[in-house]
């Protein structure tokens, strides 16, 4: 996609991550930002801004890098608000998984869906990703299972991206539970998946994911899909540490994983391992929210130098959330990360869990990916959790 040229003007407060410039933030004031063919091309300050036939005033407001959401399970079909019932009358999210719900029930009804309803109501979920800010986004597969319903997933995926104008970046997660096909067999399930599934979806993917975890994969299991995945190209990365304190942050360490994600139950040790690794820590505040559980050590990981990303996890199960706004807010309340911080990781921290140098940042050559914001200042998006954010949505220089 190419675009002329278009200056942001009259930013009252721009943020640009540019580890060049003071803070973390690298904030400029009275700011103007111009972006050509896509591009970032000028950042300073208002008073030397370039003429650009194209201009939108942004009268005074903060503007902020596009949100990168670097965790979603984002294309599935069905509503699981019954198991959020149960939950709230005291049911555990693993109880409930025992008994057959979970991520079975999204499977089945994703499963049944027809192509132009999945598609759709992708698309809309995306649509409202994108309305709040996200201009990247990671999505997984998982609620497949099979060849067929795998690469289904991963197709709409794409196609929910390109209809929307919003960059998809797609996982393999075929291994995030074990089918009824293969109920109680879940080594046999792993060599299925690496033997008949992998070899097709890895050219629909960027990323290998496995939810290792008590009672769902374990660590020789995930080993074994994740090197099968790197020999298919794909990058591993994984869910880790989520229900229980499972290996899987040394297993990421071991394989050179560029994220390990969730992280619920961590223990100092693991935060050296993960420092060490330089693996970084994808945190989904969505999902203790919607579980009452407690959250992940995110102002301990950030303290220890492991760079931190925040993400929706956006699935029917544990985290219905779809807004970076929203998980901003969370963060900064519940695990303790300043303003700054959160809107870091939500930013370039979700660019550098998904390998992508060129995004999350405002600087000179940097995607023209921006929102800009209603508030006069970052801090409002975790300050004023429950106003309207976002003003425009900029990707690649357009206004979308
Ligand atoms: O990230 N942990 C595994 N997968 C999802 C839950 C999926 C579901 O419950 O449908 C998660 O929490
Ligand atoms: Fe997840």
């Amino acid at each position: 996609m190419t675009t002329g040229s278009i200056a942001l003007t009259n930013i009252g407060q721009l943020v640009t991550n540019d580890s060049e410039r003071a803070g973390l933030l690298g904030v400029v004031e009275n700011a103007a930002v111009v972006i050509e063919n896509g591009l970032i091309t000028w950042i300073g300050e208002q008073r030397d801004v370039p003429e650009v036939a194209v201009t939108l005033d942004c009268h005074g407001t903060a503007v902020v890098p596009g949100f990168v959401d670097a965790h979603t399970h984002a294309v599935f079909a069905g509503d699981r608000s019954d198991e959020f019932a149960r939950r709230l009358r005291g049911e555990t999210y693993e109880q409930i998984m025992a008994a057959g719900g979970g991520i079975q029930s999204t499977v089945a009804a994703t499963r049944r869906a027809g192509l132009p309803d999945l598609t759709a109501v992708t698309m809309q979920r995306v649509r409202r990703m994108q309305a709040a800010g996200t201009t990247t986004v990671e999505i997984k597969s998982g609620y497949g299972l099979d060849l067929d319903h795998e690469k289904r997933l991963l197709a709409v995926a794409a196609a929910a991206g390109s209809a929307v104008a919003l960059d998809v970046v797609p996982t393999f997660l075929g291994a995030h539970t074990v089918p009824p096909e293969f109920a109680g067999d879940a080594d046999g399930y792993v060599d299925y998946l690496i033997a008949e599934v992998l070899p097709d979806c890895a050219e629909l993917s960027r990323f290998c994911d496995v939810f290792c975890d008590e009672g769902v994969f374990s660590v020789d299991q995930a080993r074994k899909v994740l090197a099968a995945g790197k020999q298919f190209g794909l990058v591993p990365r994984l869910h880790a540490n989520q229900l229980a304190r499972s290996g899987g942050v040394q297993l990421a360490a071991e394989i050179g994983a560029i994220s390990a994600d969730h992280l619920d139950h961590l223990e100092d040790g693991d935060i050296d391992v993960m420092k060490e690794a330089g693996t970084v820590a994808v945190l989904l505040p969505g999902v203790s929210f919607s579980l009452r559980l407690p959250y992940a050590r995110g102002r301990d990981l950030w303290d220890a130098g492991v760079t931190v990303a925040l993400a929706t996890d956006c699935n029917p199960g544990t985290s219905n959330i779809e807004t970076m706004p929203f998980v901003i807010a969370l963060a900064c309340q519940e695990m303790g990360l300043s303003a700054e911080q959160a809107v870091w990781s939500a930013t370039r921290g979700g660019a550098l869990a998904l390998g992508l140098e060129d995004r999350g940042h405002l600087v000179p050559g940097a995607q023209g990916d921006l929102v800009v914001l209603k508030h006069v200042s970052h801090t409002h998006l975790a300050y004023r959790p429950d106003a309207p954010a976002v003003g425009s949505v900029i990707k690649r220089g357009l206004v979308v």
